[in-house]
């Protein structure tokens, strides 16, 4: 379990995050950041495009910004929004998150301060995983 002061220091990296955001035509600006096992913290932004379906939300960027250097296990995800209730990660992010990190715990967290959690396990209960891959093996 990590300590009361980690925790606080994913949340300010998810908001330093969140700065960085590039999000033009949704204006809806999202930072993220994942706590390793090995207690590192990387952040990321959503990063969206004129061709909308190849932007990218914060959690995914912030995946392979970690995978990029060479971090592969998580305990935790802040995600950050400026919504007035804590945003959950999307569909797609949780099925990215659940690659490497199936027993995170997902913490969403707005500005005013309001803040939800869960278990990814409980966000995504049925996952494709590795082994739905080769189901005879
Ligand atoms: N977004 C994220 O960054 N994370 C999520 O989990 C949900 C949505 C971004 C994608 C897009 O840039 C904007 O929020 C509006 O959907």
């Amino acid at each position: 379990m990590a300590d009361a002061s980690t925790l606080l220091a994913l949340r300010a990296a998810a908001f330093a995050a969140l700065e960085n955001a590039y999000a033009p035509y949704s204006k809806f600006r999202v930072g993220a950041a994942l706590l390793t096992t090995s207690g590192e913290i990387v952040g990321g932004c959503n990063v969206e495009n004129s061709s909308y379906p190849a932007g990218s939300c914060a959690e995914r960027v912030a995946l392979g910004a970690a995978v990029a250097r060479g971090l592969r296990h998580f305990t935790h995800v802040v995600v950050v929004s400026e919504a007035a209730t804590p945003s959950p990660p999307c569909g797609m992010c949780r099925q990215a998150l659940w690659e490497l990190a199936p027993e995170c715990q997902v913490i969403s967290v707005t500005r005013g301060g309001a803040e939800a959690q869960w278990p990814l396990a409980d966000l995504l209960p049925y996952p494709f995983t590795p082994s739905s891959l080769h189901p005879n093996e």
